[in-house]
């Protein structure tokens, strides 16, 4: 017998065709009434469940009494409560490497964009503003030759460095769990202390997972260790950062400005952040463009599909539940 897979979100009828090969599917659909009651009804028939964008864990998945695996549709995987999963045995699986590249572009757009007022000023051009020469009150700031900071140099943490070290000529600092010497041989990188690290930047960009130890990792103290002229990047998760005492420090200038992808609070719908011309906003872009979301969709199918047929899932986070 066909086992049962819960599509959560995100997934195109092309996916579902495919799944539906192998696994009876069921994708909650609007048109057929609460999309949460769906959801929860199809819980305890779920073999399998693959999405993104929800948490799961204890209160979530009481009812999903026969779930294996759970394939999330993106390389964060703090939605999930994994310490749950494992009491379970429910294998968990992400979709790492294939959205590095796109996620590190994305992060020196909001660099570019930040630094150069870019959305500022064509918000501004489109206004009708432009009447005479631009003058000083709308210069923006150098990108290429400035200290760029990593804080937290793994695969898209090193793709963002390639970017500023190659392209930009910029001395690249990076703070973490450990050294990597590698890139310190490549790009003259320098290891620092988070702290150091935030008082030499010019560019802080903040690429770190979300984890009890990394939430509000930056708050007021740490923002006030920023040079005035410096700029935030936030890419990473929307908590690692104080949003209250970011709002606060760009507020007053103790900040020049922020180029953000996440918040406290997704989707987020009114912020004083949309006050400020000092802040770039985006609506948590780092992976979305085709290409890279249907690596994502694709690498997630076959995560799902691998553990439901009894093989080992290729990008499989807590190893210790498989049991094959
Ligand atoms: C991820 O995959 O974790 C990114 O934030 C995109 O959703």
């Amino acid at each position: 017998m066909k086992k049962t897979v819960l599509a959560f979100s995100r997934v195109s009828p092309e996916m579902a065709e495919r799944l539906q090969q192998d696994f009876n599917v069921i994708v909650p659909d609007p048109k057929l009434g609460d999309m949460n009651e769906q959801f929860n009804d199809a819980l305890a028939h779920a073999h399998g469940m693959i999405g993104a964008g929800r948490k799961l864990g204890r209160e979530q998945l009481q009812n999903a009494s026969k779930l294996e695996v759970v394939s999330s549709i993106s390389v964060g995987y703090d939605n999930y409560e994994v310490g749950y999963f494992n009491e379970r045995g429910i294998m968990l699986t992400n979709t790492p490497d294939v959205l590095t590249e796109s996620t590190a572009d994305l992060a020196f757009a909001l660099l570019m964009s930040s630094a150069r007022r870019v959305a500022e000023l064509d918000a501004w051009t489109k206004a009708g503003q432009w009447k005479r020469t631009v003058e000083a009150a709308h210069f923006g700031t150098d990108v290429h030759g400035k200290t760029l900071g990593i804080v937290g140099m793994g695969n898209i943490g090193a793709s963002i460095a390639r970017r500023g070290h190659f392209g930009f000529n910029m001395p690249i600092l990076y703070s973490g769990n450990s050294r990597k010497a590698e890139l310190e041989q490549q790009m003259s990188a320098q290891f620092r202390s988070l702290d150091q690290l935030l008082a030499e930047s010019d560019f802080v960009c903040l690429v770190v997972p979300l984890s009890e130890k990394t939430r509000h990792l930056i708050g007021k103290r740490e923002l006030g260790l920023m040079k005035s002229s410096a700029i935030l990047i936030n890419i990473s998760r929307g908590p690692v950062v104080d949003e209250l005492a970011l709002i606060d420090a760009l507020q007053n200038g103790t900040l020049r400005g922020a180029g953000l992808d996440v918040y406290e609070k997704e989707p987020l719908t009114e912020s004083p952040l949309f006050q400020l011309s000092n802040a770039v906003t985006l609506p948590h872009i780092g992976s979305a463009t085709n290409e890279t979301r249907q690596a994502m969709a694709d690498r997630a199918y076959q995560n799902l599909r691998s553990a439901l047929l009894g093989e080992k899932p290729q990008d499989l986070i807590n190893p210790q539940v498989w049991k094959g």
